[in-house]
């Protein structure tokens, strides 16, 4: 038999599934990793956290099954988007990784928008949002010049994990495309942003397809993760894109809502011509010479996480969420706003906040769970009517992610 490991590097984990040919999952494993938040706005990992528990998980795997290590046709991954990787000229990271739930850019989103004007959304398709990585790159160029003198190249976490297996630095259109500096249907860095910001060219990496051969495995990293050297590395690409695909979102009218940390709805889009505005991201997809367009709630899962945390620790998830299907639609008049990071779509504001709205004196816990729920799904709903305000039919959805898990959660997207 031959399978496929695929590694999913998100924000609080890193998930990797065994896969038989016949699309089976055989094995899956997950190790977390920290997030810091150094001041408010602020979101940072190390990069050091993704390569060690992605072996420590990949090893995992592998001594859960019987499967020998030959049997492993290759691996590829799924990556957390935006997030900005600083190396220099030795390929060693120059600090942590600022991710893309970090809001700490807003500054540097304007100075974007005064100097490239309408080019940004002719070239990079998409506006200047704190999350994306161009602007976290100005903001290492302004704060932290004498780092950033040393600054070789710039790469995305999924790109940093796969350089330290294979040695091969790569960045894949999907994910590149969440940078602001490629001419994303052009599918090429942009000379004319990069020369906007006087950055050197040479701090871009080389581009390939998601599904372009990187190399294979160092035989250190072969040993550490329990897999052989010859075990081949492909590029893989952003998670909405990856999640896309596994969803069979391949083709004009269909969409996707994925609940992780945060959560985007996400429809295939033909029409590479038409100008969006900006109102909704516009990507390359990971399938060749394909585009999708997608909104994103920055506090998705990350918002019933942190009610969990900060209202009901000592309950499992499923104690918190087991009484809201007794609860009617709309939580007695509970109302949340999933803005506890700023927010993206609809409302591209990075100091937005979230709140809880008519609070009454016969709502328990269970009435606040449910409205974080709602208060989610609507705010998903949101993006919704604009890719509906932007052309696409929206007549069904495939939902993934931990979300997809809870079927009264999923039961409250009917009312939506
Ligand atoms: C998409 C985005 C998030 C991350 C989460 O633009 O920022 O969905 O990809 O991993």
């Amino acid at each position: 038999m031959s399978y496929v490991i695929g590694v999913d590097l998100g924000t609080s984990a890193v998930k990797t599934v065994l896969v038989d040919r016949s699309g089976k999952v055989v094995a899956e494993h997950s190790e977390s990793y920290p997030l810091s938040q150094p001041k408010p706005g602020f979101s940072e990992q190390r990069p050091e956290d993704w390569v060690e528990k992605t072996l420590l998980s990949l090893k995992r795997l592998m001594e859960d099954t019987a499967i020998e290590p030959a049997e492993i046709e290759g691996l590829s991954f799924s990556g957390q988007m935006h997030g900005l990787v600083l190396l220099n000229e030795e390929g060693k990271v120059l600090r942590p990784a600022i991710l893309w739930n970090d809001t700490r850019t807003t500054e540097q989103c304007r100075r974007i928008e005064k100097t490239l004007g309408g080019d940004l959304l002719r070239i990079a398709r998409n506006r200047a949002l704190e999350g994306f990585t161009l602007p976290k790159i100005l903001w290492v160029q302004e704060h932290e010049p004498e780092l950033f003198q040393q600054a070789a190249v710039f790469v995305l976490p999924k790109d940093y994990v796969r350089y330290r297996l294979t040695g091969k630095l790569d960045m894949d259109y999907s994910d590149a495309a969440g940078t602001l500096l490629l001419d994303v249907t052009g599918k090429a860095w942009s000379p004319d942003i990069l020369d906007a910001f006087e950055l050197p060219h040479s701090i871009c990496p080389s581009l390939v397809e998601s599904f372009d051969l990187c190399g294979t495995l160092l035989p250190e990293i072969a040993e550490q993760s329990g897999l052989l050297s010859e075990t081949k590395v492909f590029a893989g690409g952003a998670d909405n894109a990856c999640g896309a695909i596994g969803a069979g979102i391949l083709a004009a009218g269909q969409t996707m809502c994925s609940v992780g940390t945060s959560g985007v709805v996400l429809a295939y889009e033909e029409r590479k011509d038409v100008d969006f505005e900006g109102k909704v991201h516009f990507f390359n997809h990971g399938e060749k010479d394909a585009y999708y367009i997608m909104g994103v709630t920055l506090a998705a899962g990350y918002s019933l996480e942190w009610f969990k945390r900060t209202f009901a620790p000592d309950v499992s998830f499923g104690e918190l969420l087991g009484g809201i299907g007794d609860i009617p639609a709309g939580s007695g008049g509970l109302l949340f706003t999933p803005y506890i990071v700023g927010e993206r779509t609809p409302h591209p504001d990075a100091n937005i906040r979230g709140s809880f709205i008519g609070i009454d004196a016969s709502h328990k816990l269970p009435h606040f769970a449910r409205s974080v729920l709602e208060g989610i799904t609507f705010s998903l709903r949101e993006s919704i009517d604009i890719l509906r305000a932007s052309g696409s039919t929206i007549d069904s959805v495939i939902s993934i992610g931990g979300g997809a898990k809870n079927a009264d959660w999923l039961d409250a997207g009917r009312y939506i």
